[in-house]
Order: structure tokens, then sequence, then C-alpha cells
């Protein structure tokens, strides 16, 4: 199959490219329709610094930007680099610094679950947690910004992406500690499921209903996530990733730990990642709209968790009206 050079190419918009670092570390192609242009044309070197891409871009103010595709792991990286600048700049909309996190977000933790083991990755969840959380001080516009543009599409990276988003905000919004234990926390969130990865694709992406011996294995997902990230992450950290499939009356797994033996961390991370599994489309069910997801939470899962937690949890869903 033959594919044409406009397939080749990416989409980029001028705001992610200005807010970006020093240098270029990509070609940067532009593409002007009205002049009748059909092929992206080469604007500015890798390496071209700041300066001069703003000006090539203010020269070309008509033309859309362009990366190559296979240039764009390096447009990520270059993103991830910037996010500091990007999040703090006045001049950027909510809506355009939460795309830029939330794909950032989305590929860091794409790194992560493809190589947990990896000491860099694990500086780069670090990163993309700090941000999420500077990001929703900064901005009360944030979270619900960055949760609508959740990927409705079940990934278990942007799963994680989501859940680390509706924790950040459910745990805010309840004053659960100090801004120490949110990094942590939010950390945690991001790297819930990252035992997930030691669970063969055709079991964790099986259609149909799960054989009990299925789900015996996907039950394991949590404590294999913790040993791999024993001596990683903090204690917090591990907490969220071991008990996150607990519930409040014990009947959950893998430690049926029941109510007070739950920490607030973990109690938090339970709604956000029933909320976010629910309003996702999943190999065995559509995604349910949030209103939907919270009356089947609250008539369907009585006992799963703790009233207190799960009022809460209703009065942040109505303010952040996802
Ligand atoms: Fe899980
Ligand atoms: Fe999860």
């Amino acid at each position: 199959m033959q594919t044409s050079s406009k397939e080749k190419f990416v989409p980029v918009s001028r705001e992610e490219i200005l807010a970006g670092s020093e240098k270029l570390s990509f070609d940067l192609y532009s593409i002007n329709l009205d002049k009748g242009q059909l092929e992206p044309a080469l604007l500015c070197r890798r390496g071209t610094s700041s300066l001069q891409v703003a000006q090539a871009i203010s020269e070309a103010l008509f033309d859309k930007l362009f990366v190559r595709k296979q240039a764009l792991q390096d447009f990520y990286d270059h993103m991830e680099e910037s996010l500091g600048t990007i999040i703090s700049n006045p001049r950027l909309p909510t809506q355009k610094k939460s795309d830029i996190l939330y794909n950032c977000a989305a590929n860091v933790m794409q790194d992560v679950y493809n190589d947990p083991r990896s000491g860099e990755n694990m500086e780069r969840s670090r990163g993309i947690s700090d941000q999420i959380i500077r990001f929703s001080l900064q901005d009360p516009a944030a979270i619900p910004t960055l949760l609508s543009l959740s990927s409705h599409n079940y990934y278990t990276f942007t799963h994680c992406v989501n859940v680390a988003v509706f924790g950040v905000g459910l745990w805010q919004f309840i004053g659960l500690g100090s801004p120490s234990e949110l990094r942590e926390f939010a950390q945690g969130a991001l790297l819930h499921d990252v035992g997930k990865g030691a669970i063969a694709d055709e079991i964790l992406n099986k259609p149909g209903r799960l054989s009990a011996a299925e789900f015996e294995i996907i039950k394991t997902h949590p404590r294999q996530g913790a040993d791999l990230m024993a001596g990683k992450v903090s204690d917090l950290a591990l907490d969220i990733i071991l008990h996150h499939h607990e519930r409040y009356d014990g009947s959950g797994y893998p430690e049926k730990l029941a109510g007070p033996t739950l920490s607030d961390n973990a109690k938090v991370a339970i709604l956000a990642d029933v909320y976010d599994a629910l309003t996702t489309n999943r190999p065995y069910g559509d995604a349910r709209q949030p209103f939907q997801a919270m009356l089947l939470m609250k008539e369907k899962m009585v006992g799963h968790f703790e009233q207190e937690k799960f009022i809460s949890f209703v009065k942040f869903l109505s303010k952040t009206s996802i």
C-alpha cells in the first residue's frame, strides 16, 4: 500500500512549537494551503534557535505546521523538557496547556509501562506528576480541562493519567495532606497499574467474560506492581499501587483490607480508578456518562467505598461538571 507524503507528517500547533525550549530538536515543516501548496516543506531545521524559530513562524503566519512521524518522539521529548515553561506561560490558554500536558503524560506513561525498570522513566513519571500538581494549583480550570481530554478508549497508560488527574483533583478537594504527600500520591496513581505489564495481553484485553482462573491472574497485578516498584517509589505510592482494588467492606484484593485499615490515599485512588474504568470504553463494555457512572457506583457498588469519600467524590464531580 502506498502512503501519501502527508501521512508521514503530524500537524502541530504554533503554540506548542513556540512554547518549546532553546533549540529545536526536530525538523519543522510547514504547508500553506491557501497558496495551493500540497506537500509540507522544510521550515526550520533541527538545532534552530528558538528566536529564529519564532521569526520563521511569524513569517509563515498562515501556514500549517508539521513534524515528521518518525520525529514524533523528539517532538514529545522537546515538549516534556519544556513543560515547566509551558505551564507557567501566562499567554498560553488553559486548553492548550492541558493538551500539551496530557499528551506528554500519556507518552511518558507509555514508556514507563513498556519499561518500568528504567530509572529514567521513574524520574519522568515524577516530573509529570509534579507538573500535574503545579498546573492544578496554578489554574482552577486545569483539572476539569485535563479530564475533558481524557481518552475514552481504554489504554493502560491513558487510564493511569486519568486516574492521576482525577485523583489529584479529588485529593485536593478533600484536602488530604501535605504537598509532599500529594506528590507521592500523584506518582502512585500514575503507576497504580504498572503490574499489568506482567499479565498477558490476551487476558487483559479479552472481550468476553474472564474465567475464574483468568481473573485470578488479573488479581495478581497490584502485588506484582508493588514488588516491581519496591525501593523505587515512596511507601505512600506503594500503598496506592498495592491497594487500589481493595474495597471498604473488605471484599477487594489482594489483601482484603477493610474500612479503617485502608489509608485515605488508597480510598481516593480506589474511587478514581473505578470512575475512570466506568467512563472509558473497555473490551467488555462501553463507556458510561459521568452521571450514569456515579449512579452505578452509588447503587450497584454499595460497600466498595467509604461513604464520606464517596460524598466528596459526588461533590467534586458536580463542581468540575465533567
Ligand atoms: Fe488495577
Ligand atoms: Fe486501574
